[in-house]
């Protein structure tokens, strides 16, 4: 891809959101410092990075899970090649918790001492593709597109931020012992919060009193994460990024298979011919609808 694009950054292959990126992090990755206690969240964009934010500054700081402290999720677990505050991460006390779309290859080397803990959280990439568009569609440092149909041909040729799903996942699959990473899916958290929570917490060795672990439940649960303002970024895409209108919300739906209010059988049947001839051989389970198990 060239770098003309208004939208996009192309570094090492990979597309960067242009105007947000830092690329004095991106250009110095090698030299960043992992700690051993550092946590990253990573993602492919709209799989659950705010979710898991939420989750793990819920998890980590009493003051977030007892609401006496009133700092953002973005503040707490801040993305890491989009440092939104400039925050300066060398002084950031531990355990620092970062978030990240980077793809394997781009990650400070420092993580493959496989003590830093890394979560990947995937989803089923419909989904994703069906909240990238409205996501694309309200903020003004995306691309929008005038159809799911347009949208779906930059999706599938990996002219978005973040690249191409496909190499996303199977990148950071394929390379998983590389790393002290787990896996898990915004289907599994959607389905059982709690259960993920515990999963989460054992990974990270935390380890929780079951009150506490009720009150990270409640509160990363969608409709109440959706009036924390700590945690629905509300402010920071209105007022510090910009959206092309005031109704779109970045929680939008939170459910499992608003693809299917979206795609034609045509476009479905398209995507599925897609998918299984990309991920035949990743055993990773996926799943597309609420009522699967
Ligand atoms: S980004 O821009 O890449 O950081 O977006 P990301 O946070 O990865 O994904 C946004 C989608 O995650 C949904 N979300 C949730 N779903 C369920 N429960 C909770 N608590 C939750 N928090 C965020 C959010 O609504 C976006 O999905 P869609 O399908 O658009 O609703």
């Amino acid at each position: 891809m060239d770098n003309t694009s208004t939208y996009l950054f192309n570094f090492k292959g990979y597309n960067f959101e242009r105007s947000l990126v830092k690329m004095e992090i991106i250009e110095n990755v090698d030299n960043f410092e992992i700690r051993n206690d550092d946590v990253f969240i990573i993602t492919y964009p709209k799989s659950g990075t705010i979710w898991t934010q939420q989750i793990l500054s819920l998890i980590y700081f009493e003051g977030h899970r007892n609401r006496t402290e009133n700092i953002k999720t973005v503040d707490r677990a801040p993305f890491f090649e989009y440092n939104v505050h400039d925050l300066d991460f060398i002084k950031m006390p531990s355990p620092r918790i970062f978030a990240s779309h980077l793809p394997y290859y781009l990650v400070p080397k420092g993580l493959k001492n496989k003590k830093a803990k890394i979560l990947y959280i995937y989803r089923n990439p419909k989904d994703i593709l069906t909240s990238f568009f409205h996501f694309s569609n309200l903020m003004v440092l995306f691309e929008a597109s005038d159809s799911i149909e347009n949208f779906m041909e930059k999706f599938l040729e990996g002219k978005v931020l973040g690249s191409l799903w496909f190499d996303h996942i199977r990148g950071w699959y394929e390379h998983r012992h590389d790393f002290n990473i787990l896996f898990m899916s915004y289907e599994d958290m959607k389905k059982d919060l709690r259960g993920s929570v515990l999963k989460i917490c054992h990974f990270l060795e935390k380890d929780l009193s079951a009150e506490d672990v009720d009150a990270v439940v409640k509160q990363a649960a969608f409709q109440n994460m959706k009036s924390d303002s700590r945690a629905n970024y509300e402010d920071i895409i209105q007022n510090e990024i910009g959206t092309r209108n005031s109704e779109g919300k970045f929680l939008r739906k939170g459910t499992i298979g608003d693809w299917k209010n979206h795609f034609t059988v045509e476009q479905s049947e398209r995507f599925d011919r897609i998918f299984l001839k990309n991920m035949k051989d990743i055993p990773l389970k996926f799943v597309w609808d609420m009522n699967e198990d």
